[in-house]
C-alpha cells in the first residue's frame, strides 16, 4: 500500500520553531514537513488508538470509554463523522490534516491534550483507526478547504465594521453574549446533537478550542462546528468582513484572564 504524504500545516508555531532553530545553526530554513498517513488501518495505529485513546474515545469510537463517564464536554463519539474543528465547509468531513492537527494541538478547555508525546507518525497512523469508526469517510470524500482570504490589516474602522457585525448584522452576542463572555441570552439553552449541553464559547479567555490564530478563528465562523449549535457564516459576509469580524472577536479577549 503507498502512504499518501500529507503536508504538515499543524501551525506556524512549528514552522516558526524549525525556522528560527535553522537561522540559529546557520542550516536552511525548512519551510514544511511531509508526513505518512497510512491509506488504510495498520496495527500500529490500533495499538496506539487502542492504548491512548479509547480510555476516553471508546474501543469502538463510541466517544464511551471508561473514563468518559463523568466529563463535559464528553470526548467525541467518532461515528458519525461530526468534527468540529475543520477547514472544510459546513457538514463536510474533515481532511486528514485537520484530523493531525487536532491530535497535535489538542482541544483547550478541555480534557483532550495536543498529544506530542506521541511521535508524528503514530499520530498520523491514528488517523484511518478514527475514520474506520465511521461510515461517512467510506461513502464520502471530505469537500475541498474554504478558501480564507488574504488578511487585511486590523484599524479602528476594521473594528467598528467587526462589532457592527457581531452586534447588530450576525448577532453572535445572542449565544456569546456582548462583551463575549459565553453568556449571551440563549446560551443557557444550548445543546449538541448528542443531546449534552454546551457553552457558547467565551472570548475573554482566548483560549480557543481550535486554535488561536486569525486563520483559525475565521474558519470557526466560515464553517461553522459540526455537531454542535455554532452554525456556519459561509454565505452573508464578503471576505474583508470576515477579517472585520475576526478582529473584533479577537479584540474580546481580556488579557489579564488569559493569564489566569
Ligand atoms: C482524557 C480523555 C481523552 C483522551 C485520552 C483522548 N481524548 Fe480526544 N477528546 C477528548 C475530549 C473531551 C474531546 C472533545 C473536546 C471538545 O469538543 O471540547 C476530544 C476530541 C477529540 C477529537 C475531535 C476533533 C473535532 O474536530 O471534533 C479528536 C480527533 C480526538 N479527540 C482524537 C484523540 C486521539 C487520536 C486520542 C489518542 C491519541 C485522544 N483523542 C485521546 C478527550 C480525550
Ligand atoms: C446559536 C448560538 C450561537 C451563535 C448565534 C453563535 N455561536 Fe459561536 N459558538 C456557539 C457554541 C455553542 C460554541 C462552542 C462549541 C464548542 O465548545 O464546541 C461556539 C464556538 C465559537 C467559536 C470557536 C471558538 C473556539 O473554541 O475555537 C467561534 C470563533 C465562534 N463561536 C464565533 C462566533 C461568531 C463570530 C458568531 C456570529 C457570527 C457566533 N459564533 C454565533 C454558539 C453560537
Amino acid at each position: 500500500m503507498k502512504p499518501k504524504v500529507l503536508l504538515d500545516k499543524v501551525g506556524l508555531w512549528s514552522a516558526t520553531v524549525v525556522a528560527s532553530t535553522a537561522l540559529i545553526l546557520g542550516v536552511a530554513p525548512m519551510t514544511a514537513k511531509a508526513i505518512n498517513v497510512p491509506t488504510a488501518v495498520t496495527e500500529d495505529g490500533k495499538n496506539t488508538y487502542k492504548k491512548y485513546c479509547s480510555p476516553c474515545h471508546g474501543e469502538e469510537g463510541k466517544g464511551d470509554g471508561p473514563l468518559a463517564r463523568s466529563m463535559l464536554p464528553k470526548p467525541r463519539d467518532f461515528t458519525r463523522g461530526a468534527y468540529k474543528f475543520r477547514t472544510t465547509p459546513s457538514g463536510s468531513l474533515p481532511t486528514d490534516e485537520d484530523i493531525f492537527r487536532t491530535i497535535s494541538y489538542g482541544v483547550p478547555n478541555s480534557t483532550m491534550i495536543p498529544w506530542d508525546i506521541l511521535t508524528e507518525q503514530q499520530r498520523a497512523s491514528i488517523i484511518p483507526v478514527l475514520k474506520s469508526f465511521s461510515e461517512a469517510f467510506e461513502v464520502r470524500k471530505p469537500e475541498p478547504p474554504v478558501n480564507v482570504g488574504l488578511e487585511i490589516r486590523p484599524s479602528e474602522k476594521s473594528l467598528a465594521e467587526g462589532k457592527k457585525i457581531y452586534e447588530e448584522k450576525l448577532e453572535c452576542w445572542k449565544c456569546h453574549g456582548v462583551e463575549g463572555r459565553g453568556d449571551g441570552p440563549s446560551a443557557a439553552e444550548q445543546e449538541d446533537d448528542f443531546g449534552f449541553p454546551i457553552k457558547p464559547f467565551d472570548f475573554t479567555t482566548g483560549k480557543f478550542k481550535g486554535g488561536n490564530s486569525d486563520r483559525d478563528v475565521y474558519l470557526r465562523f466560515t464553517t461553522g462546528l459540526n455537531g454542535t449549535p455554532m452554525p456556519s457564516f459561509a454565505k452573508e459576509l464578503t471576505d474583508e468582513q470576515r477579517w472585520c469580524l475576526t478582529h473584533y472577536v479577537m479584540s474580546l479577549i481580556k488579557p489579564e484572564e488569559t493569564c489566569k
